[in-house]
């Protein structure tokens, strides 16, 4: 075996499939696509038994290719060479655009929804084809051209989706970076992707709070001198913001000086749209590599199957174009279909806690699409808002970034759906592109707290993760993995393919590794049970505890850091801290003055959000003597999971522990640092 340990899923879980409720949810909105079980059982039996076929006739029906493609599929998982859609050319900013905006030019392609609803615009199709094109020209004017890549690094706005259109339309590939990180997370994946411009913007407005982007892009480009062009689009117009002659310049200077029409240039099916960095099991992110072709079918189908997306219907996606979701259900699927796209600038608070539900009254929403943790907060504070607005207009409600428990899922149907929508919990991840896990609107029955059935052409399977052979049955709980290669599934690790043929696909030859715990019941549904390897899940925002302790290393009292996940009401999991100092004598021992203890506390937390961003800040940091080591020096995070969740009753068996001793200071330490703190809150 491969030194893999994906056995958490056992020691965090006790769920056992079976004991999962079993009743059926049955909601018809209305005439679906795919209107039973058993059309998606043909369907779905199709699509793996002949993915050529099934999948040759879907890229020609939902894309239009320049040249058609000449092989469906190559490849194979085992090899980590799979391709799409072979010789075959087409461009994804006119699937998104133009076609759309030659039959429907007035259509809304993007409504906004400005961080202050005085600003709220809808962009056209015919606008959003003018937009692409002007600054897909700039971009030309200054060397971009296909196979480069350019860094986006902006807020949740139309310019946000138009730069990216811009980008795929000279065949550049875009790496978004998510407006949260902070200034050196931003620099990492510039020098990784090496990328030569960046588009950007003054300043963000979130929560009626400023954020000051282009001095957070000034201080991370400090020093690199690989970046010769920078756009800034011009969100606030505050005065004064520092622009560097014969780097900087501004958007609508830039725009003004281009026609409105800039033609597509034609890509390979297999090569790069996009590059998306996530956190995996090791300390530095990786950049994830998306195909033109394979991805945007990917993005197409499942919207319109799993959302069961009609040509009128609205699609207000709340999660941010940063992350995987925002790309591929707040612009490639909705627009790739010429669906309308709500882009959401602000957040569920703001200005008050009925935001959400006046945008879906607004715009007359069709499907709306969040994490959980946005649900729980709602649930927690917002609830009385609902009432005030109409939003019937909901036909299907998505989940989606984490698990969504049972309860909360009847909440969300009762209080949001009114027992009318269809309530789908999509799992999938930023490598997948697209849902793998998720109930086709109006045909799958639902059941609460399962992601339900294997999207077409995703040949799921679970694999019991001791012996690393498949359980083929129902009613068996293992490892999330995938037995054959799916169109929008990633092809590489940006600069490292062999990390990404070790991460995905050597764990179980022959399988995709989803790094995911889940059950299959009796009925083959899936049951999600988070993590299995060293990746932490907090309010639907995908962290490495690998990366976290770097970052906590890096301060000069730090001896050693160990991070973990712990269950968390509010935000599904939350982020613990153990570190240990390098003089033990330190002033900050907590043993030694507990002011200092506070002020180290801060410092640490403070150096996270620094170096990463705020997301990723630890709820707590509890300072220890020593970490639990197994005999070769392996730091045994099971233990600390379990004293943090409270269960230092159930460490089991501590006999590979090196210094079990310390254990009953750590117990100590986690009351005084954390579980009193806690309580008293
Ligand atoms: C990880 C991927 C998918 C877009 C947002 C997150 C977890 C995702 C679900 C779900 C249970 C889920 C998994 C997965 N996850 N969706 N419906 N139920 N868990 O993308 O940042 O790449 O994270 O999120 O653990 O591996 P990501």
């Amino acid at each position: 075996m491969t030194g893999r340990d994906h056995t958490k899923v056992h020691e965090a879980h006790h769920i056992h499939a079976r004991q999962a409720p079993q009743h059926f949810y049955n909601s018809q909105p209305g005439p679906a696509y795919v209107h039973d079980m058993e059309t998606y059982k043909k369907m779905y039996k199709e699509s793996i038994e002949n993915p050529e076929e099934f999948f040759g006739k879907m890229g020609r029906d939902f894309l239009h290719w320049d040249r058609p493609f000449t092989k469906v599929q190559s490849g194979s998982l085992e090899n980590g060479d799979v391709a799409w859609f072979l010789n075959g050319e087409l461009n994804a900013s006119y699937n998104c655009v133009d076609r759309h905006a030659f039959a429907n030019p007035d259509k809304p392609a993007l409504i906004y929804e400005a961080d202050d609803e005085a600003d709220n615009k809808i962009i056209t199709f015919g606008e959003l084809l003018r937009e692409v094109s002007k600054v897909a020209g700039v971009l030309k004017s200054w060397g971009v051209k296909k196979g480069d890549t350019v860094a986006v690094y902006l807020p949740m706005i139309p310019s946000t989706v138009i730069a990216m259109l811009a980008i795929a339309r000279l065949g550049a590939v875009h790496s978004v970076i998510f407006a949260g990180f902070s200034s050196g997370s931003m620099k990492d994946r510039i020098v990784d992707a090496g990328c030569k411009v960046l588009i950007t913007c003054d300043e963000g407005r979130r929560g009626g709070k400023t954020i000051h982007t282009k001095k957070i892009v000034d201080e991370g480009l400090n020093g690199v001198d690989s970046v010769s062009h920078i756009l800034v689009f011009q969100r606030t117009g505050t005065e004064g913001i520092p622009m560097k002659a014969g780097r900087d310049f501004w958007w609508h200077e830039e725009t003004a000086k281009q026609r409105g029409y800039f033609p597509p240039v034609s890509c390979n099916a297999e090569d790069p749209l996009f590059l998306l960095y996530t956190s995996g099991s090791t300390g530095s992110p990786k950049g994830v590599v998306h195909s033109t072709g394979g991805y945007l079918l990917g993005a197409a189908l499942t919207t319109r199957y799993v959302f069961d997306i009609h040509p009128e219907d609205v699609l207000f996606t709340a999660g941010d174009v940063g992350w995987i979701t925002g790309h591929t259900y707040a612009l490639y699927g909705p627009l790739a279909l010429g669906t309308t796209s709500i882009i959401f600038e602000s957040t569920p608070a703001y200005p008050d806690y009925g935001r959400y539900w006046r945008i879906i009254q607004r715009h007359k929403a069709t499907h709306f699409y969040v994490a959980p943790t946005a649900l729980r907060l709602i649930k927690r504070v917002g609830e009385q808002e609902i009432s005030k607005y109409d939003i019937s207009s909901l036909r299907v409600l998505g989940s989606v970034g984490e698990p969504i428990s049972p309860e909360l899922w009847e909440w969300y149907h009762k209080t949001i759906g009114n027992e009318n929508c269809v309530i789908c919990d999509t799992m999938w991840q930023t490598e997948s592109g697209s849902h793998l896990i998720a109930p086709l609107a109006g045909a799958v029955p639902t059941k609460p707290g399962s992601a339900s059935v294997p999207f077409f052409g995703v040949n799921a399977a679970i694999i019991d993760p001791v012996t690393g052979v498949e359980l083929p049955e129902n009613d068996v709980e293992g490892v999330l993995a995938v037995k054959s290669p799916w169109p929008s599934m990633a092809r590489s690790i940006w600069n490292n393919h062999a990390h990404y043929i070790n991460t995905y696909m050597k764990p179980y030859p022959g399988y995709y590794f989803t790094g995911d715990g889940a059950g299959r019941d009796h009925d083959g549904y899936y049951w999600i049970r988070g993590r299995v390897d060293d990746v932490v899940n907090v309010s639907g925002h995908r962290l490495s505890t690998a990366e976290i302790e770097a970052s906590l290393g890096n301060n000069e009292a730090v001896s050693e850091a160990a991070v973990i996940g712990i269950a968390d009401e509010l935000t599904g999991q939350a982020v613990i801290a153990f570190v240990s100092l390098k003089n033990s004598a330190h002033p900050a021992n907590p043993l030694e003055g507990e002011s200092t203890a506070d002020e180290l506390h801060r410092e640490l937390i403070l150096q996270v959000r620094g170096e990463i961003g705020p997301f990723a800040s630890p709820k707590c940091i509890i300072i220890v003597k020593d970490l639990p080591k197994t005999r070769s020096g392996k730091i045994m995070r099971r233990v600390l999971r379990k004293i943090a969740s409270n269960e230092a009753d159930q460490l089991g068996d501590l006999s590979t522990l090196a210094n079990a001793d310390i254990v009953p200071s750590l117990i100590d330490a986690v009351n005084v640092q954390f579980l009193e703190k806690l309580k008293k809150k």
